[in-house]
């Protein structure tokens, strides 16, 4: 059953820190960024923004800027995930459901504008939706990968002339062997119920 699916790779994905020499195609990658692109967010304003890398040369300075994990020196394919607020503002109007009515537009278009000036914060953390989104996505496309965030980010910025927050960088590649066993909090450390 395709609802199955999804619960399989949930408990296959693990981080993956040594890749094969297997390249990852491109048109993959942007396939599977297609999938990634459906996440939900508030008011539809899609804050999340990639950065695909495969030069050789800049995977070996992100290797270097994260002062050399070395997931870096195996990956052949470097997803950097981030935030551009300033760009969810030039595409205010852009997002909003062409179905919605005049009335609706223009009241959630305000109170997107003013979530992006009272509190960035909520909308830049909805950025990690689309990094579950894209962890699993890769997963069922049979790429391991890890996410990262240990980095000289400002440097990453530079690198890749990002503007906004970078949220993960992802290292992907066909792995050379599964990470560790998942080890997490109890159900009951981490849920309560009334
Ligand atoms: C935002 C974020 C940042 C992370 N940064 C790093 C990192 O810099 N280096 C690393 O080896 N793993 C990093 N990880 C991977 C975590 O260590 C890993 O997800 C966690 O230990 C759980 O293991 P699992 O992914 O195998 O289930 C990061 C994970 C996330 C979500």
């Amino acid at each position: 059953m395709e609802s199955e699916m999804i619960l399989k790779w949930m408990q296959e994905r693990k981080s993956v820190r040594s890749f094969t020499e297997q390249e990852v195609d491109s048109k993959l990658i942007s396939k599977i960024i297609n999938h990634v692109r459906l996440a939900p967010s508030g008011f539809n304003a899609q804050p999340w923004r990639f950065v695909i890398v495969k030069d050789k040369n800049m995977i070996q300075k992100l290797y270097q800027y994260s002062g050399y994990q070395k997931q870096l020196n195996t990956a052949s394919c470097v997803i950097v995930l981030y935030s551009d607020l300033m760009d969810v503002h030039r595409k205010v109007e852009e997002v909003l459901h062409p179905e919605m009515s005049p009335e609706k537009k223009r009241s959630d278009k305000e109170a997107l504008l003013e979530t992006l000036e009272m509190a960035p914060d909520v909308l830049q953390s909805q950025g990690y939706i689309a990094l579950g989104y894209l962890l699993l996505a890769l997963t069922a496309y049979g790429i391991s990968s890890v996410p990262m965030l240990g980095f000289d980010l400002e440097k990453v910025m530079e690198l890749l002339e990002i503007e906004g927050s970078i949220l993960s960088v992802v290292a992907a590649g066909y792995g050379v062997k599964e990470g560790y066993a998942h080890h997490r909090l109890a159900l009951e450390e981490i849920v309560r119920l009334y």
